[in-house]
């Protein structure tokens, strides 16, 4: 798969958000700009910059929670999806590519690495920030270097090494670059091999429930498993309005029907109380928050 899109670029304004995220939860953006190029960011940065209003990159929008009011900005909802092979083992792969496809192009090419990936919901971009993956397959391991485009417009390469990753946290959380594109290796391996590593990652994910939600809401903390706190804290089934905490995992909460962000939040406040007076453990959100609270 070796795709470079030149579609044109689409502006949208007053831009429900909650149609672009899986909560299903969240207001309207000022500005909606679906982007599929670098030329199309550094459009929307100048625009940004000239209306004097905030810039926000929206991944899969899995990780993700809106406020109602929405955002006062420019969302650019990156569709900046391609795969280019680059020399040897090396890909570069542009940073709104879906995850999904991206593994199930490296397991038809029997290119092995990205296994640990599988099930999540998001793109290449949004799963550097937050470095996703499991224990032993972060996509951390993988990168080599990525391209990322800074406030000022500027462009330049950044190697691995000099990202700050560590578990669910990178230099992108704070630094304010925009991921272009990543510089990836992956090596050759069995297919059979590659789709049993797949399965094993899949069916350890068996206990996390379906529906809308944001994935896991808080990090694991230093010693032992939000999840597992939340749930001995007696949080599981506790509800606010449309959201509820999962009964299958309590680091989980769904969106059973016309869910605010304020009921997220409160319920949010709610776990960190709790655990914090049964366990004195404080709990740290996991998923970014977009807008006022
Ligand atoms: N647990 C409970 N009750 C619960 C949920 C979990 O007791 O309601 C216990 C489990 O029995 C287990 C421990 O807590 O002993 C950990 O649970 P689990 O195996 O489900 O793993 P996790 O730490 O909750 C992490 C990632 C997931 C990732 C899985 C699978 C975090 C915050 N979560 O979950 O990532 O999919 O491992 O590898 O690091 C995400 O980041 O959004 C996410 C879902």
């Amino acid at each position: 798969m070796e795709v470079c899109r030149d579609m044109p670029l689409i502006k949208l304004e007053n831009e429900k958000l909650c149609k672009h995220t899986i909560f299903g939860i969240g207001g309207k953006a000022k500005y909606f700009w679906v982007v599929r190029s670098e030329k199309d960011f550094l459009e929307g940065l100048e625009f940004s910059r000239k209306e004097k209003i905030p810039f926000f990159v929206l991944g899969g929008g899995s990780n993700i929670l809106v406020s109602d009011e929405g955002f006062k900005g420019l969302v650019v909802k990156n569709e900046n999806d391609w795969t280019k092979k680059l020399d040897k083992d090396f890909w570069e792969v542009g940073s709104g590519t879906n995850l999904k496809h991206l593994i199930d192009f490296a397991t038809d090419q029997n290119l092995s690495g990205l296994e640990g990936l599988s099930g999540i919901p998001g793109t290449v971009g949004g799963a550097i920030v937050g470095n996703a993956g499991t224990e032993g397959n972060f996509i951390s391991d993988v990168l080599e270097s990525i391209r990322v485009l800074t406030g000022n417009g500027e462009i330049f390469k950044i190697d691995q090494k000099d990202a700050d990753f560590s578990y669910r946290s990178s230099r992108f959380q704070k630094s304010g670059e925009i991921i272009l594109s990543a510089r990836i290796k992956l090596e050759k391996l069995e297919k059979e091999e590659i789709e049993r590593k797949i399965e094993s990652t899949i069916s350890i994910r068996k206990n996390q429930p379906k529906g809308r939600s944001a994935g896991c809401i808080f990090k694991n903390p230093e010693k032992g498993f939000a999840g597992w706190y939340l749930d001995h804290a007696g949080l599981k089934g506790a509800q606010i309005g449309g959201a509820k905490i999962s009964k299958k995992h309590a680091n989980f909460i769904i969106n059973v029907g016309g869910a605010k962000s304020s009921d997220v939040l409160q319920l949010i406040h709610l776990c960190k109380e709790k655990v914090r007076e049964k366990f004195g453990v404080g709990l740290e959100e996991e998923i970014v928050l977009l807008g006022k609270f």
